[in-house]
């Protein structure tokens, strides 16, 4: 049986893939570690967490020791290292648990498999390390320019990913998605937000003009283009991972109200973030060429996620009087409570 260590599978995406490979591959047992930062919820996997083919350590991938454990006990085939810290606002407040995580921790993860040998280690990277693109989409071989520390930390993880497959030989592979939404997601993300926000009749947070453009995936397309990779896919290789999906931040905005039955005045125009991206754009052809295609429609997938919030109150509406909240008020300046 295989070993997939999978880092970040508590949260989004990461729990997402985590049901995705064991519902796909049943010669497949996971190991997820995970730091639960804000963002980590056990309760995204609390359906598979008595499956036998799945363990949980809590740890950070920083931490060479819990990681050196980890890589001796459980001999691990595949790395797929999807924990990072993600929230671009969060980024512009305070960059240093960025650089830290989405940096040193896959120095780390590298060092151990480099140490203890894997057959593939697959960096989730993301298409926000190209920078912004007014017209045409970036191919894999195009420069990176990434603009917020975020992207500036993915960037240079994913360069030292691929910095150990030339000096060191080790078989590593690099995906970079585009804006991936579905279940599951911490509402600090356009979409959540704007869905719960919408739910309990508060206002929806527009940046700038609303006319900011990125390109959307479903996260089980997502998944299914990793699972694709990791079979097809070539050492040492970079793969766009879009869904053809590009859109202005205000026509999701009027699709979310619209689905939901709510009035367009709760849209509220707000000052924009800093150096915010104007637009992401991926060419998949490298990718689509090797026989990957994401699966779902937009508008159907994104009523999905919709109703998914709609039905799954007892997922978010704990998280929203948490953490969050204080987080939205210091972000925002906007108080959260209209009760
Ligand atoms: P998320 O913020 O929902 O989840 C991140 C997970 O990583 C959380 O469970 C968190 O607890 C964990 N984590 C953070 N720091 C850690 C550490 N030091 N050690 C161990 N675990 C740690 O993020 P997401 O949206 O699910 O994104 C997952 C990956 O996919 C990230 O690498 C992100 O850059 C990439 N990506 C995301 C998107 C997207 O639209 N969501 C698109 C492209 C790429
Ligand atoms: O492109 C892939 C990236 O997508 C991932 O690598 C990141 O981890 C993920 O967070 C996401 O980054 P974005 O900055 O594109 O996503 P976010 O949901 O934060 O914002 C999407 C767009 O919506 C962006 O143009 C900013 C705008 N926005 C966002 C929020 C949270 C608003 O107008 N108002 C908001 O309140």
């Amino acid at each position: 049986m295989k070993t997939c260590l999978i880092t970040g599978g508590s949260g989004f995406v990461g729990s997402n893939f985590v049901r995705h490979i064991l519902h796909k591959d049943s010669d497949c047992r996971v190991i997820n570690v995970d730091k639960l930062t804000y963002a980590g919820n056990p309760a995204n996997l609390c359906d598979i967490e008595n499956d036998d083919r799945y363990t949980f350590v809590h740890g950070d991938i920083c931490d060479p020791e819990i990681i050196g454990e980890i890589f001796r006990n459980e001999k691990p085939d595949v790395v797929i290292n999807f924990a990072a810290e993600t929230h671009v606002d969060r980024s512009i407040g305070s960059p240093d648990d960025f650089i830290r995580t989405d940096v040193f921790g896959v120095f780390t993860l590298l060092e151990a498999s480099k140490q203890y040998g894997v057959s593939l280690f697959l960096q989730v990277s993301t298409d926000e390390v190209y920078g912004s693109i007014d017209e045409g989409s970036f191919q894999e071989h195009d420069q990176l320019l990434p603009s917020s520390p975020y992207s500036a930390s993915k960037a240079g993880g994913d360069r030292l990913a691929y910095s150990y497959y030339v000096t060191y030989n080790l078989p590593v592979i690099i995906t970079r998605a585009s804006n991936n939404y579905g279940p599951n997601q911490y509402p600090e993300k356009l979409i959540p937000l704007f869905v719960t926000n919408a739910l309990e009749n508060r206002p929806l947070p527009v940046y700038g003009d609303g006319k900011n453009v990125r390109d959307w995936l479903f996260v089980n397309d997502h998944c299914s283009a990793i699972v694709f990779i990791i079979k097809n896919g070539e050492n040492g290789e970079v793969y766009n991972v879009g869904g053809s999906n590009e859109l202005m931040n205000i026509e999701i905005t009027h699709s979310i109200l619209e689905h939901l039955g709510k009035d367009e005045e709760l849209i509220q125009y707000v000052e924009d973030r800093k150096g915010h991206d104007f637009r992401y754009s991926l060419d998949c052809s490298k990718l689509r060429q090797l026989g990957w295609e994401p699966e779902h429609s937009f508008p159907e997938a994104l009523a999905e996620t919709v109703d998914w919030y709609k039905s799954n109150e007892k997922w978010w509406k704990p998280i929203k009087s948490g953490e969050f909240r204080n987080y939205y008020e210091k972000h925002y300046k906007l108080p959260y409570a209209n009760e």
